[in-house]
């Protein structure tokens, strides 16, 4: 976000010291200013000063510029109407900052009082609770626009301060409730918190003669334009949401906790293991059968019904060292199901030499065999394992253990995780390098992989565009917090796009091909990213026999020249090292309830339905991912899910 003249800003505590110093370096930058304070006097002289410096701005402000509400944080009815006097006057809040805070030099311990009212919960009241109320109704101002929170903090918060225990624990539960906040970025809202030493204000003049000489010959004061620059780093850093700036006078700027302090306790990151325990299990295993049923492509064509059959395939145990027998409970249904059975993926000349191969790009089920050298860890029998292997549409499987991921449950949402969830988190880091605070172009966005596509920006901090057919696809993405949903059955696309983002999106994740490719190129920013992850209006070919037919981009290279931008292929196959630490990453996610997975309500079941579903997934009409239940008899929801 860079700050400027459109944006308005309301400071808590802005009659002082660092509220003041940050008011009028806002101001600066043409931001309008309600400075909200107890003390009326110095407020409508911060008040003058902002205005001052707004005439001398080259562009005039509008007037009134700059608004005095007198208000004690501590009484939350006096914060509301700060924030309703401040929408009333300016229309709009983009920047709030919580930052009226007290030093208590009493000691909590000689609270004798029977309610325990001493004047030490007044400093918790003001330092704490008020920059709670603070941040709640500010985000209430913001929801729908997006904005900034910038929460005064201190290093005292970061680190115990034995003069001051109230004041640090009331610091520390600001940094705590500033990072717990991280994934309002989602909604466009930011929330950070400034965490820095000593600066000479009336709040620190008022410590004693030996505490202010202890101040200067230990850690010295910090200059206001350091707290100032701090400041502006937390608030137009698109990409801090959560973060602690910690500010010293020896080592300057630096976000806590760092990296490696980061890893010791974050669950989404690659260090954290979905199976800390021995993995769930059932009792009794699924039975080792004599005989199973697969699907096999024996013709090559894009009609994966007259390409495939259903064979018998005779199982001799034990099963192999090394490897896993798997009884197949779901799996998953991708576009690409038919590029495979037309021999397009790989080549038609070496799939013909493959023929019969085995299809179904992933699965869920339930472990019936062990071969020997099997590590008991992470797999058991009976436990549930995931596979992204050639061959999913099988009712059992034997595989390479060391291909298999060991999975909470066997679950229809755990397969979209596989191929779909995979594609889009892999996808949009590696291919995308998607950050924060840009504008992601999702098409297709109502499939497999597009809910997750949509859901990984929003996470990130990132404007959404998604575009799909229908309106039951739309209140999906609507639903999952799509900011601006193209039903391409009511609105033109290149329209759209041409009038509400004239300056382009910043990445595209591009499944549909041919026309659509065209106009996601056209609508790409300069330095903008294309992930091409499929092309499913091209996969059937003018015939089915004929499949694929490659595409025809006249002036591609031109496009791309001439704005700097990139078009990458991705193919998730060829990211397998990243699979694990991704489906733990998305998995977490799920659990924790902020990635919502649609699976397609149609029911398939058994693998005489597996064509029907795949013919159903490219009819248009489904909605999420399509699993087809290759367990002919009902899973209970208990044994999968264990
Ligand atoms: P200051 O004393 O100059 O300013 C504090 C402001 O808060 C004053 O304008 C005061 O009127 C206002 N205020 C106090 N109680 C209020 C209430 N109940 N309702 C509304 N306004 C109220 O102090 P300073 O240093 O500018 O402090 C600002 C923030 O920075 C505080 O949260 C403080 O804890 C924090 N901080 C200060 C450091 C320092 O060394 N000065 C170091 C680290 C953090």
């Amino acid at each position: 976000m860079k700050i400027g003249a459109e944006h308005a800003a309301l400071i808590t505590g802005a009659s002082s010291g660092i509220g003041r110093a940050l008011a009028l370096a806002l101001a600066k930058k043409g931001v309008r200013i309600t400075v909200a304070d107890i003390s009326e006097e110095h407020g409508y002289e911060t008040v003058r000063l902002v205005e001052e410096v707004h005439r001398n701005l080259a562009k005039r402000l509008e007037s009134p510029s700059a608004l005095f509400v007198q208000c004690d944080v501590t009484k939350p009815g006096n914060l509301v109407a700060a924030f309703d006097m401040h929408q009333q006057t300016f229309g709009h809040l983009d920047i709030c900052v919580n930052n009226a805070g007290i030093a208590d030099l009493k000691s909590f311990l000689d609270d004798r009082s029977v309610d325990g009212k001493g004047s030490w919960r007044k400093t918790v009241d003001i330092n704490l609770t008020a920059v709670i109320d603070g941040t709640r109704i500010a985000v209430q101002a913001m929801e729908g626009r997006g904005g900034v929170i910038l929460n005064v903090a201190s290093a005292a918060g970061l680190y115990p301060s034995s003069p001051q225990p109230i004041y640090s624990a009331s610091k520390a539960g600001v940094v705590m409730f500033t990072r717990s906040l991280s994934k309002l970025k989602a909604k466009g809202i930011r929330v950070n918190a400034l965490c820095p030493e000593f600066i000479v204000t009336p709040l620190v003049e008022q410590l004693s003669a030996t505490q202010r000489k202890w101040i200067e010959n230990s850690r010295g004061y910090i200059s206001m334009d350091k707290i100032i620059e701090g400041s502006f780093m937390l608030l137009e850093d698109e990409s801090k949401a959560g973060a602690c700036l910690w500010i010293t006078n020896q080592r300057g700027f630096e976000y806590w906790p760092d990296k490696e302090e980061e890893k010791k306790y974050r669950l989404s990151s690659a260090g954290a293991k979905l199976q800390r325990k021995p993995p769930p299990h059932l009792e009794t295993p699924p039975p080792i059968p004599k005989e199973f049923h697969k699907v096999v492509v024996h013709k090559l064509s894009a009609d994966f019904r007259a390409a495939t059959k259903i064979v018998t395939v005779f199982y001799k145990p034990p099963v192999k060292p090394g490897h896993i027998l798997i009884k197949v409970l779901y799996a998953g249904v991708n576009a690409s199901d038919i590029n495979f059975s037309s021999g397009f993926y790989h080549g038609r000349e070496i799939a013909a030499t493959k023929l019969p191969y085995d299809s179904g790009f992933e699965a869920i089920g339930l472990v019936a065999g062990m071969g020997e050298g099997v590590s008991a860890d992470a797999i058991r029998l009976g436990s549930p394992v995931a596979t992204v292997f050639d061959g999913g549409f099988s009712e059992y499987r034997e595989i390479a253990a060391k291909h298999a991921f060991p999975v909470p449950a066997a679950i229809p949402e755990i397969v979209a995780i596989l191929t779909s969830g995979l594609t889009a988190s892999i996808g949009l880091e590696q291919a995308g390098k998607m950050k924060s605070g840009e504008t992601v172009l999702v098409t297709a966005a109502a499939g497999g992989t597009g809910q997750f596509a949509v859901q990984l920006a929003k996470i990130a901090g990132n404007k959404v565009v998604a575009t799909c057919g229908g309106a039951r696809k739309a209140a999906l993405l609507r639903g999952i917090g799509v900011d601006r949903v193209i039903d391409y059955t009511q609105e033109n696309i290149k329209l759209v796009l041409k009038r509400e983002f004239p300056n382009g999106v910043n990445i595209v994740y591009e499944s549909v091909g041919g026309e659509m490719f065209q106009t996601c190129m056209n609508s790409l920013a300069v330095f903008g990213r294309m992930v091409l992850i499929g092309m499913i209006s091209q996969y059937a070919g003018e015939t089915p026999a004929e499949g694929w037919k490659p595409g025809n981009y006249p002036g591609l290279c031109e496009k791309l020249l001439a704005k700097s931008q990139t078009l990458t292929g991705f193919y998730v196959n060829h990211y397998r090292k990243l699979f694990k630490e991704h489906i733990e990453k998305l998995y977490n996610l799920y659990s924790a309830g902020d990635l919502k997975i649609t699976i397609d309500p149609t029911r398939f079941v058994g693998l005489n339905s597996v064509a029907d579903a795949v013919e159903y997934l490219h009819s248009g009409h489904s909605i999420g991912k399509v699993v087809v239940q290759v367990a002919p008899d009902a899973v209970p929801a208990q044994q999968s899910r264990l």
